[in-house]
């Protein structure tokens, strides 16, 4: 018979393990490789420089900043389509917003950053998984070592992102359904490249423009500083994906370019739809269905150019990102008419995120500085 040691902590109830952890099965084989040769140069090149530009959570990143939670979002969330809808929808007749006055679109704001920066934080994890995922799947070895510098980064980011928002700004939000489910899929796909595919091309050129576009916007110095080492890094794991990909679809038939073809176009045009994290309303005190009129009605009022800021930044990554994978034109053109008509062919030429990698490397400059700085002195 066992005895329960009676100074033991006790065992989380069923329910709340349940409420903390998913279960996920992976399809994919795992690829053992005696090849040790160093067989792909570019390869190399970014994992020694991922290894140099490693930094650290605990000594580059300054915790002790003093964060004024409406100082931030004045200027995080001066731009925000949630706020500035909310505010057009407090004059439509019935508003549920008609008695908010600035305490509260200032307190959604807040709930909206928080609601983005926990989105970040889950999708790191996620990253951190499928990085693992791809250490254990790809069969080359320059990749293998790649993608376990990747898992420590995303691990970094997960950790900052928690750490925030734990820190400064109080509890976090669930994952977006939408986005659990595309994680969810990459987890499980038996096709090692569709992690690579899934991750570090469609959701790594996602946060590119995400982290990008609430870097330019705040002026709130330790995320400015987060977000940039954590934008240095992302730059590097876009390259690592097409630099593999690249490589890989050279190689492939006709009817696997199609399937590859096929799983763009549902994970951006037909999905683009998805998004919003309801819980913020509920926070709020507005649940989404009450709310759902008002705003639907002061969205139109909303200048639109609001909404399309983003899909600019992403777009802009993504579409030249998959032209250097080959998939616009394979099989006549399937993807590039596909996108084309959804209007996406514009960002054909627009970034060149694969070479530019070195540009954004944030850890680089500021230890080139601080160097530059000691020798003066
Ligand atoms: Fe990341
Ligand atoms: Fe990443």
């Amino acid at each position: 018979m066992t005895t329960v040691d009676p100074s033991a902590p006790p065992l989380p109830e069923q329910a709340e393990v349940d409420d903390t952890i998913k279960l996920i099965t992976d399809n994919a084989d795992r690829i053992f490789s005696w090849k040790y040769d160093r067989e792909r140069p570019q390869l190399v090149t970014l994992y020694n420089k991922a290894m140099a530009s490693q930094w650290d959570s605990m000594n580059d990143l300054d915790w002790a900043t003093d964060v004024d939670p409406e100082f931030l979002v004045a200027t995080t969330q001066k731009d925000n389509p949630t706020v500035a809808v909310a505010r057009a929808a407090k004059d439509v007749p019935g508003s549920p917003f008609k008695n908010w006055g600035e305490k509260e679109f200032t307190q959604l704001s807040i709930e909206s950053l928080k609601a983005s920066l926990s989105q970040f934080m889950h999708g790191e994890q996620g990253a951190m998984m499928v990085a693992a995922k791809i250490v254990e799947t790809v069969p080359w070895i320059d990749a293998k070592y790649y993608a376990a510098t990747q898992t420590m980064d995303e691990a970094r980011h997960t950790e900052v992102f928690a750490k925030y928002l734990d820190l400064k700004l109080g509890d976090a939000y669930p994952m977006s359904p939408y986005l659990d489910e595309q994680i969810q899929a990459l987890i499980e796909d038996s096709r090692w490249d569709i992690a690579y595919l899934g991750m570090q091309i469609i959701i790594e050129s996602l946060a590119l423009a995400a982290f990008g576009q609430m870097l330019r916007a705040t002026e709130e110095p330790l995320l400015r500083k987060l977000l940039r080492y954590v934008l240095a890094d992302e730059a590097r794991h876009v390259a690592f994906g097409i630099l593999s990909l690249g490589e890989f679809y050279e190689n492939l038939s006709s009817a696997e370019l199609f399937e590859r073809q096929e799983f763009m176009a549902e994970n951006t045009i037909r999905n683009r739809a998805r998004s919003g994290i309801p819980e913020v309303w509920d926070r709020m005190g507005v649940p989404l269905k009450t709310a759902m009129p008002a705003l639907q009605e002061g969205a139109t009022k909303v200048d639109q150019s609001l909404f399309t800021t983003f899909q600019h930044g992403f777009f802009g990554k993504l579409v030249p990102n998959t032209r250097k994978l080959g998939l616009l034109d394979a099989n006549d053109g399937h993807l590039r008419k596909m996108w084309g008509e959804a209007g996406l062919m514009e960002y054909e030429f627009a970034d060149s995120t694969a070479d530019d990698y070195d540009t954004y490397d944030a850890v680089a400059a500021d230890r080139a500085a601080a160097a530059a700085a000691a020798s003066t002195d």
